[in-house]
């Protein structure tokens, strides 16, 4: 089955991403075991980047969830395309943490580019680089 996948930064409003990807994770993680979705998500300063894959549908309406929400701005999708096979088959959501390569992160932020950045978040999850 083809499957949607996209990459997205957005900006953090109010509480640190840090204290906020919690409760965050909370709704994820059953939301997207319900709708077929896959990724993960990380944040490097103020920034959250997330890696999603799914059935197209299932995608435009998180996606139609996320512009909603203010605990972030500025959504800005990177990349978006399709595949007959997941990068990340078995997590709902897998907490990556980007802080250990801030400079490498910025640096594919800086330059919009999509496919780094989901390379590195598809690596870093099946590296166990998750927390
Ligand atoms: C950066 C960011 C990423 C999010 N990722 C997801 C996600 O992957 N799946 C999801 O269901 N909700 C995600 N949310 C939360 C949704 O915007 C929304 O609050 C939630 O889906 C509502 O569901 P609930 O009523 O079950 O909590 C995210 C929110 C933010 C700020």
């Amino acid at each position: 089955m083809m499957i949607d996948r996209l990459v997205y930064r957005s900006h953090a409003v109010g509480i640190l991403p840090e204290i906020a990807l919690d409760r965050i994770f909370q709704s994820s993680v059953p939301n997207n075991a319900r709708s077929n979705i896959t990724g993960s998500l990380g944040y490097c300063g103020q920034s959250y980047i997330q890696l999603l894959e799914g059935p197209a549908s299932a995608i435009d309406e998180l996606v139609g969830v996320l512009l909603a929400d203010p605990r972030h701005t500025g959504l800005r999708i990177l990349l978006r395309g399709f595949s007959e096979r997941r990068l990340l088959p078995s997590w709902s959501m897998a907490r990556v943490d980007l802080a250990k390569i801030t400079p490498e992160v910025e640096t594919l932020l800086d330059n919009e580019d999509g496919l780094g950045l989901i390379a590195l978040m598809s690596t870093l999850a099946h590296e166990g680089m998750t927390r």
